[in-house]
């Protein structure tokens, strides 16, 4: 593995995995996979193969994961949708990275992306000298993937002007794609499919047709549904992101991921764990995403400037980027800090104290 880069693809980074995995598979494998759906399941779940720990990529409900995997059986595309920071896409590069043992045919959707990007465009040097030609051609991520029989990823759909979705229409429902051009049709080979993910947020940006949501089965990440589960998540992460980026600072406590995960919830919700006491929610969004990056953050302010512990001061700061975003925000955290945090007791102190000074 090659250690001066800073994000490796799934399939490099868990390269040993998903090796254990083809090894050792005696289910039938289907046609364009390079594992059975179980296999898949196993990867993105976690589990045992022989004497091989397989991490769980995914945590949460393995029913959803299940219903993703089949979807893909099928000729029917996959959607993934959720708020922000709940996985949508780490599942659909882990799919990929499982079912094809490439992650990287992605189109990431933007107000931006064109039809061509979807389809395919020209080395324009090449198209005017010597005319359209194949090896002039630019093929796109679902070109290839049609060409392949693999799978192909659509970033954030819904970010996407409508025309631009609806090239995906075409290419979903007829499995091929044509180049007028070229008088070329290319049809798409067995295992070919598309993940698309859209964030629940840009809902009203552009919203996907009828006639495109009809093309995909649809299935909703939920964010955690308990502290325990949200708590899990986070320190798996922040355990192996932390590995990966030299952070010199020890892991965080459990006592310190419980307390971020608390305040995370109760700003998300809208009111204390208990259900006792109403908070106001800021605009920002509070996700598990968040949580995992605010603690990555703290653990380089402790690594980089202190003792390489994380102290509430350092927490404090990652805190307050996190939820405060705007000028009502500020209202409704120092809402949160006087009314709840600081009648939480001694443990809570020296937390309570250190946003506090961020706030005066
Ligand atoms: N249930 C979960 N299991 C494992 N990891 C999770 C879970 N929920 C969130 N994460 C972590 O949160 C991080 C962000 O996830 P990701 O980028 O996939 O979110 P997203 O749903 O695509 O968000 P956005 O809508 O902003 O694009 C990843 O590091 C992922 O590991
Ligand atoms: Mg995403």
């Amino acid at each position: 593995m090659d250690n001066s880069i800073l994000r490796l693809p799934a399939e490099q980074l868990f390269e040993e995995e998903l090796n254990v995995l083809i090894k050792a598979d005696t289910d039938p494998v289907p046609e364009g996979w390079k594992m059975s759906p179980r296999s898949v399941k196993i990867y993105i779940c976690g589990g045992k193969v022989g004497n091989v720990n397989i991490t769980p990529k995914y945590i949460g409900h393995e029913r959803l994961v299940e219903i993703a995997i089949a979807t893909l059986v099928t000729d029917r595309a996959l959607l993934l949708i959720g708020e922000p920071g709940t996985a949508k896409s780490w599942l659909s590069e882990h799919l990929t990275a499982a079912i094809n043992g490439n992650s990287s045919r992605v189109i990431q959707g933007t107000a931006g992306t064109t039809e061509e990007q979807i389809r395919y465009s020209w080395n324009y040097a090449m198209l005017i000298a010597n005319g359209p030609s194949q090896e002039a051609m630019l093929k796109s991520p679902v070109f290839t993937a049609m060409e392949e029989g693999a799978i192909a990823r659509v970033e954030e759909i819904s970010r996407c002007a409508s025309e631009v979705q609806d090239t995906l229409i075409s290419l979903l429902s007829e499995k091929r794609i044509s180049v007028p051009e070229l008088s070329l049709e290319v049809p798409a080979k067995k295992g070919f499919s598309i993940i698309a993910t859209a964030n629940t947020r840009d809902k009203g940006v552009n919203d996907m047709s009828a006639a495109l949501k009809r093309r995909f089965n649809i299935v909703v990440l939920p964010a955690p549904e308990t502290l325990e589960e949200e708590m899990n998540i986070v320190k798996t992460r922040v355990e192996q992101l932390s590995g990966s980026l030299d952070l010199n600072a020890a892991l965080p406590k459990d006592t310190v991921i419980e307390k971020i995960c608390t305040i995370f919830r109760e700003l998300r919700a809208g009111e204390t764990l208990d259900k006792k006491q109403k908070v106001k929610v800021p605009a920002g969004v509070l996700s598990t995403a968040e949580a995992i990056s605010l603690l990555c953050n703290s653990m380089a302010l402790a690594g980089s400037f202190g003792n390489g512990d994380i102290t509430d001061d350092d927490i404090a700061a990652g805190i307050q980027g996190a939820v405060v975003k705007d000028e009502k925000d500020t209202v409704a955290w120092k809402e949160y800090l006087e009314n709840i945090m600081k009648k939480r007791g001694s443990h809570w102190s020296g937390l309570y104290k250190a946003c506090r000074e961020l706030n005066e």
